[in-house]
């Protein structure tokens, strides 16, 4: 893999923006020469700013560096995780409660990034990042071109009239799909994440293992897998990054096995909104319409071709630190200025909606395949719902760890998995690639 094309994220910012300049009029004619004087200089210098700010080596440069929106990145300042800690007894919970809750929260809420509050926007209506994001764009363009490349592969014509061929397998999400790849806006992420330091080809193997070329998947797939991640994404900009690019237009087999099942969607979206402090119905109208979204598009590229989602419900999430930070605007108690303690109260509701949020995408697109991939373990009641969404119950292999160590172990930031957590999940992800095909392929 490309390790040399993923560069280490610059902490610097960079701004394009110019005070605002205000001259007096002249009053006086003696005054006129140094008016114009100073006028000149002023369009020199400007002419030079503009020169050097505009030079294409400057341009490459603030695009390196123009990420803002760091709010999805956990806040977890290095300098709070001493030798000391490290000393910790990490079998007693309480310790490891206490290390979070006090010396991470305080360094977190000490923190220049400003928690970015999206509780007030429409989470259905497209929308993308600032343009000023330059991360976030040029990763953008670098998927919708590999889209573009994807579909320019020659299909594996001469097994065009094989059965045995199954579909290609498209990873839609924020950070944690992104990270299957290895990367934070096609950065190796910042020391926050907490990954060792060659987790990023550590994960690339996992992913190659379980769903690239060599994979039993792979080795049947009409075309490679697609990581489509952008940490970050909410609702509203993965919608406008489909609308927009990242979605494929063409069909993928000829024209007599149009009809056949041809890709697959992996789908996990709805973290990053209620990490910008939305509510959970919110959280949910917002996953509802991403679904809806691609079930819309697959229906317009590929009018005869079933469509088939594996999604996934929310990811536990332990990152504390970071919904005590939303408040304000959002506390438990605006009044008293009390914090959220916990984002899982919140996941836990957005969960209990999706079978039935899924239900109504398949009320709407009969011919479709729709799976959910859940927390529950295997002995929670209704493994399938009463409408037929089969529910893949995942338990460990989706992170639901009882034990605290365990969690970390596979979700060291408390947010996003490492390679051990990416290696579990896939396991998920391939029970529910089964169901998919009505178990005629056995994955694991
Ligand atoms: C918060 O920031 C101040 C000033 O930069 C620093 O002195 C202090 O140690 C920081 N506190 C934590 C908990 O990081
Ligand atoms: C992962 O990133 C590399 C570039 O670093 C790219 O070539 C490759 O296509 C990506 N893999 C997937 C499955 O998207
Ligand atoms: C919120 O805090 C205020 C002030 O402390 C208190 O009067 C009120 O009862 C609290 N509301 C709830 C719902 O707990």
């Amino acid at each position: 893999m490309a390790t040399d094309e993923v560069r280490r994220r610059p902490k610097k910012k960079f701004s394009l923006l110019l005070s605002p300049i205000t001259l007096p009029p002249p009053h006086h004619p003696q005054n006129q020469r140094s008016y114009y004087m100073k006028y000149l200089l002023l369009l020199v210098i400007m002419a030079l700013f503009l020169t050097y700010h505009f030079s294409p080596q400057a341009i490459r440069n603030a695009k390196k560096r123009n990420v803002h929106h760091k709010f999805d990145k956990p806040n977890v300042i290095q300098a709070t995780y001493t030798e000391e800690e490290d000393a910790l007894d990490y079998s007693n919970d309480e310790n490891i409660e206490s290390h979070y809750d006090t010396a991470v929260a305080a360094a977190a809420s000490n923190m220049s990034r400003p928690f970015q509050y999206i509780g007030d926007i429409d989470p259905a209506s497209p929308r993308p990042w600032p343009k000023q994001e330059a991360d976030w764009w040029s990763l953008h363009q670098t998927l919708v071109d590999r889209v573009k490349e994807s579909e320019s592969f020659s299909i594996k014509k001469r097994h065009d009239d094989d059965d045995s061929l199954l579909p290609q397998l498209i990873f839609y999400g924020d950070s944690i799909t992104e990270g299957w790849n290895g990367t934070s806006f096609g950065n190796i992420p910042g020391p926050t994440r907490m990954w060792g330091e060659d987790e990023p080809s550590k994960i690339r193997k996992v992913f190659e293992k379980h769903f690239g070329s060599s994979s039993v998947w792979g080795q049947r797939a009409i075309l490679p897998p697609l990581i489509l991640g952008i940490s970050g994404s909410r609702t509203c900009d993965f919608i406008w990054r489909i609308e927009n690019g990242e979605f494929p237009k063409s069909t993928v087999l000829s024209e007599h096995k149009s009809q056949k099942l041809q890709r697959i969607y992996i789908v996990l979206m709805g973290t990053n909104n209620l990490g910008g402090g939305m509510l959970p119905d919110a959280t949910i109208s917002g996953m509802d319409a991403s679904g809806r979204k691609i079930l819309e598009l697959h229906q317009q590229q590929c009018p005869t071709a079933p469509a088939a989602i594996v999604f996934s419900e929310l990811l536990p999430r332990k990152d504390d630190h970071r919904a005590v930070k939303m408040c304000p605007p959002r506390c438990a108690n605006v009044t008293a200025l009390e914090p959220f303690q916990s984002f899982m109260p919140a996941i836990q509701k957005v969960n209990e909606a999706l079978p039935g949020v899924l239900r109504g995408w398949k009320e709407d697109y009969p011919d479709s395949k729709i799976v959910l991939l859940s927390s529950q373990s295997e002995d929670d009641a209704n493994g399938v719902d009463s409408d037929n969404i089969p529910i893949i119950q995942c338990g460990q292999d989706m992170f639901a760890f009882d034990s605290e160590e365990e969690f970390d172990a596979h979700m060291p930031d408390r947010l996003h998995p490492n390679a051990k957590g990416y290696d579990v999940w896939a396991r998920c992800i391939k029970r529910g690639l089964e169901e998919v095909m009505d178990h005629t392929i056995n994955l694991l």
